[in-house]
């Protein structure tokens, strides 16, 4: 397999021990690899990187198009005759005698073909005849299996955050050429942040969106980050089992869980203030409870303080729509987040996706092991917001000390946060809390979660609307009455749950 040749391992080598693009393909070149596919948007810069390889080694450099066939570089070395077909411009490098270097644009439509690959193959057989390396461009270049063992990849290195920084310059620059030497307005802060959100992406995608940004108004504005960010993950995101949550929350949303918002607010600056060399990044946090109390809701509310994009890991995605690919795609979805950092990673209801089973030949626990070691070592600003029902469920190494800065409980909530949950969700649906007897609604519900308070409101609504009335206090009673809460029909489980909680974890109140 091509992961494994010399070749292979050789280029993979390269690509991790330095840092120049030149330098890295020009060892490729010189260790005598027939065949190197270049998966890059960045065209221009590929073209002028073999250039200037072929120019110091002394080299003929070739650049072939469909539509423009075979041109030499050198106006020299053009070919006696036109070569514009894809076979011919093969044929032709089988045939040359001279150390020559092709740059092939847009070929990756021709290794589909038969014909093509077994040209090729043939040139990588026939390279001590020639030696020509044959450089195959593309956005996405995928080598037939007979081709790999002569292949070598190479990726350009991602722009640094001071290339970033002069791509959003010179974006500002040409905004500003086009609009009469206006000035971008911007601030410091706003400047970084842009060209912090940029990171990970390849020199072309960061253009585009620092242009996008700039375009509109001629500003670069803190405000405009989210949008930025949602592009980001557009470009990255689009085949990763994670989602873009576009609705965050605000903790006004949330009744309760003060000490849970305390020690977010805390954190808060960390995201907010740019760089913090002198603290260790938050890690994140595990969210143990009982259903329908808002986990969620925080784990929503925590990306919503921070500022920051909220990405969610479904494991149910993970592990059915990827059958079979569940260890890359977790890969893949952990790289995309750490890409989009800083940002909130929220994986929902991980019991379901990690409880150990021994039906499914060991992937689940493969699935833990992958997952434990990244949160053990992860670099990037990533706060992970993990949630759970069902402790007996979880994996005893998911909540030990270190992987999670803390592991809040919710419980059901007390009286006074009843009361606070009834405000908030009757002021949502347009309804002044003031005149309902809140004191009474509140002890009518004890032992009701969030969900089930909202609920009755919901339903006490419909039936209010379906006798032309508006709400009043003897629905939402009568709703309540009619109830049958879960902490009464699961109460073992409840108390179970709250049990184990107590001494392993903080309560979020
Ligand atoms: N403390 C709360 N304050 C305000 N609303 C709440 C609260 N708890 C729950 N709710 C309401 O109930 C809905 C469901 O809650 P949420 O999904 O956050 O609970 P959960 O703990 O994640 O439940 P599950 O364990 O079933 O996933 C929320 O969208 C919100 O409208
Ligand atoms: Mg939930």
């Amino acid at each position: 397999m091509s992961s494994n040749t010399p070749t292979a391992r050789l280029a993979r080598t390269l690509m991790l021990d330095t840092e120049s693009p030149l330098h890295d393909l020009e060892a490729i070149i010189r260790s005598r690899t027939p065949l190197i596919a270049v998966e890059s948007n960045e065209e221009p810069q590929i073209v002028t990187l073999v250039r200037q390889i072929a120019a110091r080694m002394e080299l003929a450099a070739f650049r072939w198009t469909v539509t423009e066939g075979l041109q030499a570089f050198d106006p020299n070395e053009q070919p006696a005759q036109s070569v514009l077909k894809s076979n011919e411009v093969l044929s032709y490098i089988k045939n040359s005698s001279k150390n020559s270097m092709f740059v092939l644009l847009d070929f990756h439509p021709y290794l589909q073909d038969a014909v093509h690959v077994r040209h090729l193959k043939d040139i990588a057989l026939s390279y001590t005849k020639h030696f020509s390396t044959v450089v195959i461009v593309g956005y996405a270049v995928q080598m037939p299996e007979e081709l790999k063992p002569f292949t070598a990849p190479f990726r350009l290195p991602l722009p640094t955050m001071d290339e970033l920084r002069k791509i959003v310059f010179d974006a500002a620059a040409e905004w500003g050429g086009e609009h009469g030497q206006r000035e971008v307005e911007t601030t410091n802060k706003a400047m970084d942040l842009l060209v912090r959100n940029l990171v990970g992406l390849t020199a072309t995608d960061a253009r585009r969106l620092a242009t996008k940004a700039i375009n509109d108004d001629g500003v670069i504005a803190e405000s405009e980050m989210p949008g930025v960010m949602r592009a980001k993950y557009e470009l990255l995101g689009r085949d990763s089992p994670l989602s873009f949550e576009y609705e965050t929350a605000k903790f006004s949303d949330i009744g309760g869980m003060a000490r849970l918002r305390q020690w977010l607010e805390v954190r808060k600056s960390f995201f907010t203030d740019g760089n913090q060399p002198n603290l260790d990044p938050p890690r994140g946090m595990l969210l143990l409870g009982v259903q329908g109390c808002g986990k969620s809701l925080a784990a929503k509310a925590a990306a919503g303080i921070f500022g920051v994009p909220l990405l969610r890991l479904d494991f149910g995605v993970l592990y059915n729509k990827y059958y079979g690919e569940t260890e890359r795609n977790l890969r893949k979805a952990l790289e995309t987040a750490e890409v989009m950092s800083p940002c909130v990673l929220w994986m929902d209801e991980i019991e379901k996706g990690l409880a150990v089973g021994d039906d499914d030949d060991g992937l689940s626990r493969r699935v833990l092991g992958a997952l434990l070691t990244w949160l053990s070592e992860r670099r990037k600003t990533v706060f992970v917001v993990a949630t759970a029902n069902d402790i007996t469920r979880l994996p005893p190494e998911m909540v030990r000390k270190g992987r999670f800065d803390e592991i809040f409980f919710v419980d059901l909530p007390s009286a006074k946060n009843r009361q606070n949950i009834f405000e908030i969700h009757l002021r949502k649906r347009n309804h002044l809390p003031a005149k309902f007897d809140l004191p009474v609604l509140t002890e009518a519900s004890d032992g009701f979660s969030g969900s089930e308070i909202e609920q009755a409101i919901v339903s006490a609504m419909y039936t209010a609307h379906a006798q032309g009335r508006e709400l009043s206090q003897p629905d939402l009673i009568s709703e309540i009455r009619q109830t049958r809460s879960l902490s009464v029909v699961m109460a073992e489980k409840v108390n179970e749950i709250r049990e184990w909680a107590s001494g392993r974890t903080v309560p979020c109140d």
